[in-house]
């Protein structure tokens, strides 16, 4: 997968199943039901942000929906992410849960459904949730399909089982969380790693070579952050309530890393993770 840098949060990286995704959206985890939803979805949508990320679990995408639809922007100019949480992995449970999301958002499709996490009673149930996501496609229910926090072992689960290859794997991913071995293996497939806690929550802004790197571009560490993800191609999802830092998380997009500062950057890896659970330790 060869992309151009993107030049704005409306750019889009390609996906393997013909359909594209902004490079750059905002995340809704614990983002407060009601207002702060609908308003911080506003903001985002009014900063130049084409892309919304929620789940099931977020409690928000009744918000979500409505935001996007208060903001007057044509539907098909607005991706919309919602996931699948891992207490309804089976064939048809998988079906209920989209059409509750679908039915909370208030929209005709949505743009990716996730497998929120591989966590399941049994591989079989897993390849089962897998494949109803495959009929929702074909369906016409949701334009693509991907996983949240799979492995290499569990995509390579799906590939020796089912013809169609996720359009997207989101997992934690920041320079502390850069997993070289999977980046290489999405890349080999065709599967866009998307960013989740892309700002590493706030924990690492004081790291020193993001502090340096930040003072060479006269940007905030969270601008470094983005802009390191968006360099190697991902989906970059930060998330904010406040106005001043939805759009601080955007002015990424007229600057860039050395090669040398993005080495500097990836030679962060290691960890800690910010987030709970690691794929690895899934079975
Ligand atoms: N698939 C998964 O399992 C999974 C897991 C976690 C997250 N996600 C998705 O990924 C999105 C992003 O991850 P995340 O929310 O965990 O973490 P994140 O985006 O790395 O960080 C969000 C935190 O950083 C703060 N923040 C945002 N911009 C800032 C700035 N410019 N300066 C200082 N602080 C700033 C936010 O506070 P304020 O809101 O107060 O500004 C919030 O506390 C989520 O919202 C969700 O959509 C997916």
């Amino acid at each position: 997968m060869t992309d151009l840098l993107p030049s704005g949060p409306a750019s889009r990286w390609r996906l393997n199943d013909g359909n594209a995704i902004p490079c750059f959206g905002l995340g809704t985890f614990q983002t407060e039901p009601g207002s702060t939803t609908q308003q911080a979805v506003r903001w985002a949508l009014g900063a130049g942000y084409r892309m919304v990320d929620t789940a099931a679990l977020y409690h928000n995408e009744a918000d979500v929906g409505a935001g996007v639809r208060a903001s007057g922007i044509a539907r098909d100019e607005v991706f919309v992410t919602t996931k699948m949480w891992h207490s309804e992995h089976g064939f048809e449970s998988s079906q209920r849960a989209f059409r509750a999301s679908l039915e909370r958002l208030g929209l005709d499709t949505v743009d990716l459904y996730l497998i929120h996490w591989p966590t399941a009673p049994s591989p079989a149930d897993r390849l089962a949730s897998w494949q109803g996501l495959e009929k929702l496609k074909k369906d016409g229910l949701c334009r693509s399909i991907g996983v949240s926090n799979y492995s290499v072992r569990h995509l390579e689960e799906i590939l020796a089982d089912s013809g169609t290859v996720p359009a997207v794997n989101q997992v934690e991913l920041h320079t502390f969380v850069y997993d070289p071995e999977l980046h290489a293996f999405c890349t080999r497939h065709g599967i866009r790693l998307e960013a989740w806690a892309p700002l590493t929550r706030g924990k690492r802004f004081d790291d020193p070579t993001v502090v340096n790197v930040a003072g060479a571009h006269r940007r905030t560490p969270a601008q470094v952050l983005v802009r390191w993800g968006l360099q190697h191609g991902f989906v970059e999802i930060p998330k904010s309530v406040h106005q001043d830092r939805i759009r601080e998380n955007a002015q990424v997009f007229d600057f860039a890393l050395t090669a040398s500062e993005m080495t500097a950057l990836d030679d962060l890896r290691g960890g800690p993770r910010v987030g709970a659970g690691n794929p690895a330790d899934i079975p």
